[in-house]
């Protein structure tokens, strides 16, 4: 390793643990530690129906988008069905590092699925005006040859850490916030190609109190989904144990599209 890349790896990370991607993907293993069981159940049928939608697919290049701890990547059938298995993600714990070594065709790729968004919003701090306008230029280019792309439980996340981080450096309106989620989900779905594509995405946050009594529920997508070939929606017990919100458990309702 030479000096450039001590300095740029130090800085990269500086930079992810500032605006907390690291913390929030440790934060993500913590609390499957917590919530085996209810997880386990999520997990399952996110691997289900990423088989399902595969079986059409041509088996070269598969991309998976958001691939984290791999919790909901059936790695071993994927890297079995296909070529070559391509893990992006922008940050991949050490775990992972290790567990795809023993997999001759399964590469990690560390990118923005936003595009640039993450280094944009950090680069800019204090400018409000910069900041909310020029979303639409960012695009992310998925890899040449892709033949199947799972968006895995991506979607509705992308924004959740960058929208934290602008709270932190201005002050930004509800409207303001909203219409920031709503163009990234807009830059997303625009990236995933029809007939290639498998989608797994919360659409939904229900909020419940101890005894399971529904007292809200709040979108988390924006834009309209394709109806997709086949679909399927499920609820994801996030948290029964009210850690996430003070006093309330909350749960997703989840869907996966094949299209
Ligand atoms: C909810 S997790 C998805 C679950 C994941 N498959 C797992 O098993 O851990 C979301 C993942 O997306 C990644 N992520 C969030 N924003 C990203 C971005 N802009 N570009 C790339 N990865 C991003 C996070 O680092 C995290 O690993």
């Amino acid at each position: 390793m030479s000096f450039n890349d001590i300095i740029y790896n130090y800085k990269e990370s500086k930079k992810l643990r500032k605006m907390k991607f690291t913390s929030d993907q440790l934060g993500i293993m913590n609390r499957y530690v917590r919530e085996k069981e209810n997880w386990n159940k999520h997990i399952q049928e996110s691997k289900d129906f990423i088989l399902q939608s595969a079986n059409s697919k041509e088996k070269g290049k598969v991309v998976i988008l958001g691939s984290g701890w791999l919790l909901d990547v059936p790695l071993q059938e994927l890297s079995e069905m296909f070529l070559e298995v391509l893990l992006i993600d922008i940050v991949h714990p050490k775990r992972v590092v290790k567990k795809i070594s023993k997999y001759s065709n399964v590469t990690l790729l560390k990118a923005d699925i936003t595009g640039g968004m993450i280094d944009y919003i950090y680069e800019n701090p204090n400018k409000k005006e910069k900041l909310l306008v020029p979303i639409h230029p960012f695009s992310f280019n998925l890899p040449e040859n892709t033949d199947f792309v799972i968006s895995l439980n991506i979607m509705c996340q992308l924004h959740i850490i960058l929208v934290d981080y602008l709270k932190n450096i201005s002050i930004f309106s509800d409207k303001e916030l909203k219409e920031f989620d709503k163009n990234i989900q807009i830059a997303h779905l625009k990236i995933l190609p029809e007939k290639k594509t498998c989608l797994i995405t919360d659409i939904e946050e229900e909020i419940l109190t101890k005894d399971d009594q529904t007292i809200g529920v709040n979108p988390l997508i924006h834009v309209d989904l394709p109806v997709g070939n086949f679909s399927k929606v499920w609820q994801w017990k996030f948290d029964s144990k009210m850690t996430y919100r003070d006093d309330y458990k909350t749960f997703f309702n989840t869907q996966a599209i094949d299209f």
